[in-house]
Parts: structure tokens; sequence; C-alpha cells
């Protein structure tokens, strides 16, 4: 996929600029605080239909304004395609696709395919499961519609066993309703762990390849935390949830399915999360991301748009010439204060004050 260009209207700190794009490598530049990280979030929010910064839609609309537009048009295997966002103070955001109404998100996600990094993304391996289950979540929606509507249908049942194990029913009541609940969820789950594995194991392949490159002597491994055993998965999890029926009812939440899950990572046999460096903990989280191009690619049959947040200042040369050389294969994004001494051709887009600056 190739995003052509993206007009901003009362977006962050964008009053009215359109900004164009070329294949392949596209620096935007510019010093701090003139709204690069904004562009690459406003791009982000045409693919997600939410900021990867988790605020709400009201804030990133341009301080002092009631409206914002995004408008952003792409090419694709399909066809030239167009998404436009319109935000507004007092109502809730609405959605075009081909100047078509999109009424839920779910319709929108795998319409425009991006991967996101900026530096933000170490809580990948840093921070608690649920970042590392958002980013299984996002990643496989991009390419699979039913798994998205699985994870729906399996966060409606699971609220509503919660609501359940903690009402004030007697536990004979409780115990009755649960045996139409818990054969539900675990049919859901089934589908969510099997799509995980099979998505981390692709994930794996790539990733350890990459990050040969990268670091030389280093050897990464990524694993799904839920572990086969000779059950089918079913009946695992059904084994399981008798098991903790009794603490279950206790505490009056659900401690079983894909919604406790992780990812672990580790560096030559060791746990990324307790032993690696900074410098470590991010390269694995790069390079989970230039997987997941590849995954997707091989998926959907193209190659997502790579939008990359800062990722220079903080690699060493020689990582910096290895990442410019993979990413040059596909169209990338990257921000930077300064553009690095490279071989290979780019185009630039200067970034002052919300605006583009013509080189
Ligand atoms: N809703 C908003 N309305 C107007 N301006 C905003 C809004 N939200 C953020 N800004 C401003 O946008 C500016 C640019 O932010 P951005 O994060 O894009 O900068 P940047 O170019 O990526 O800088 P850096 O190099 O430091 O990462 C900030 O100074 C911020 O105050
Ligand atoms: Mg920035």
């Amino acid at each position: 996929m190739k995003i052509t260009s993206v007009e901003l209207k009362n977006f962050r700190n964008y009053s009215g600029s359109k900004i164009e794009f070329s294949d392949g490598l596209n620096f935007i530049v510019g010093a701090n605080a003139q709204g690069k990280t904004n562009l690459l979030e406003s791009i982000y929010l045409t693919s997600v239909g939410k900021s990867p910064k988790h605020v709400k839609d009201k804030q990133i609309i341009k301080f002092n304004e009631t409206a914002g537009k995004i408008d952003l048009n792409f090419l694709t295997n399909s066809g030239s395609k167009n998404i436009k966002i319109y935000l507004d103070k007092l109502n809730k955001k609405s959605i075009k696709v081909n100047n078509l109404n999109v009424l839920k998100l779910t319709e929108l996600v795998g319409t425009l395919s991006v991967v996101y990094f900026s530096p933000d993304e170490l809580k990948l391996i840093k921070e608690v499961p649920e970042d590392r289950r958002t980013f299984l979540d996002i990643s496989i929606s991009q390419f699979d519609k039913n798994y998205l509507y699985n994870l729906l249908k399996y966060d409606k049942i699971l609220r509503q066993r919660n609501t359940l194990l903690k009402s004030a029913d007697s536990i004979v009541s409780k115990k009755e309703q649960l045996n139409l609940f818990t054969p539900q969820l675990i049919e859901t789950a089934e589908k969510i762990i099997l799509k995980r594995l099979e998505f981390v194991e692709k994930l794996k392949a790539e990733a350890t390849k990459i990050h040969s490159i990268i670091t030389e002597n280093e050897m990464l491994n990524i694993e799904y935390s839920y572990k086969k055993t000779d059950l089918s998965i079913k009946e695992d999890l059904q084994n399981q949830f008798n098991k903790n029926l009794d603490k279950e009812l206790e505490l009056g939440f659900t401690l079983i399915g894909p919604h406790r899950d992780d990812l672990e990572f580790s560096i030559n046999n060791t746990d990324a999360k307790l032993y690696a460096s900074q410098g470590q903990q991010r390269t694995i989280a790069l390079v989970v991301k230039l997987s997941l191009m590849e995954v997707i690619k091989k998926e959907i049959g193209e190659y997502p748009v790579l939008l990359l947040d800062d990722v220079l200042s903080e690699l060493d040369n020689s990582r910096q010439n290895k990442l410019i050389e993979f990413v040059n294969k596909f169209q990338t994004l990257i921000t930077c204060t300064q553009i690095p001494n490279i071989n290979l051709p780019y185009n630039t887009i200067k970034i002052e004050n919300g605006s583009v600056k013509t080189c």
C-alpha cells in the first residue's frame, strides 16, 4: 500500500495543510514540536480509528476549534482509495471510506494497513500483558476480520460472565448459569487462542531472521503464553475452569482465557522484560514491527505502510543503516530532526509549525 496524500484541517497543530508522499522512503523532518508525530498520528487514526496515544477524539482537534478533518488518499493492489475522518467537539467522529459512511470501527479496520513504531512501543516489552495483547489483537485484526468479530463476541460473553460471578445470586444459581456461559466462552476462546498461536509462529519465524541481521550475536525468541497440551484447547480450558470454579466464585471474575494470556520475549534464553538492556528491548520492539510488515504482506498480498516515529535518534550508525536498507522495499514514513547520511533515494517533507515547507 502507498499513501499518496493526507490533508489535515484543524487537526492538532495543523490548521490546513496537504502533505504528499512518494514511494519508498519519506523523511518527515523538522525541529521539535513542529507536528511530525501529529502527522503520523493522523495516518494511524485513519487505519485503526483510534489514536495510538489513547486520547479522546476531542483532544486531537486544534485548540480553540470546534471541528477537524483528516482526508487521506492511498493506493492498494485493488485501486486507489480515500478515507475521511470528521472530528467534532460535540458529536462522535464520523468516517467515510470512498465517500461511503462507515458506521462501525470494525468496518474501517483493514482498509488502510499500517504498522506504527514510536519510542513508546517499548511498552510492548516492558509494560503490562494488556499492551502485548493489544498488539496481538490490532495486528491480527488488520488481516482477519473474523478474529476481530470473535474478540468482540468474547468480550461480551466475558463481561456477562463476570457480572454473574460478582452478582448476589446464590452459589447454586450461579453454578447453574455458569454452565451456560462457560461453554460459550470456551468456544470463542479457542478460536482466539488458535489464531494467536498461528500468528505468533509466523511472527517468530520472521523476527528471528531480522533480529539476527540487526544484532548478529543475539538469539531472539517469542512465545505465546498458552501452551498446547495433549488435550484439545476446549478440553484443556474446561479442565482449568473446573479446577478454578471455587476461586472464581470467591474473587468474582474470570481467571482463565485469552484475556489473561501474554506474549513472552527472550534473548539468548533469558526473559527480555527482566534482563534485556534498554537498547536490546528497543531493538526487539522494532524487529517485531518489521516482522509484522512481512507477516501482513504474506496475508494480504501487499506490504502495509510503515510509520516510524523518532526511531533514528535512538540507534547507532550501523543499526540506522541496516534499518534504512531494510525498510527501503516498501513505503516508509520516518520522522527525524535530521536526515542521516544515506546512499538511497528518498523524499523529504519539511514540517514547520503545522505546515509543509517547500524545499
Ligand atoms: N489539539 C492541539 N491543538 C493544537 N496544537 C496541539 C494540539 N495537540 C498538540 N499540539 C501541539 O503540537 C505540537 C507538535 O507536536 P508533535 O508531537 O507533532 O511534535 P514533533 O514535531 O513530533 O516534535 P518532536 O521532535 O519533539 O517529537 C506540540 O507543541 C503541541 O503543543
Ligand atoms: Mg515527535
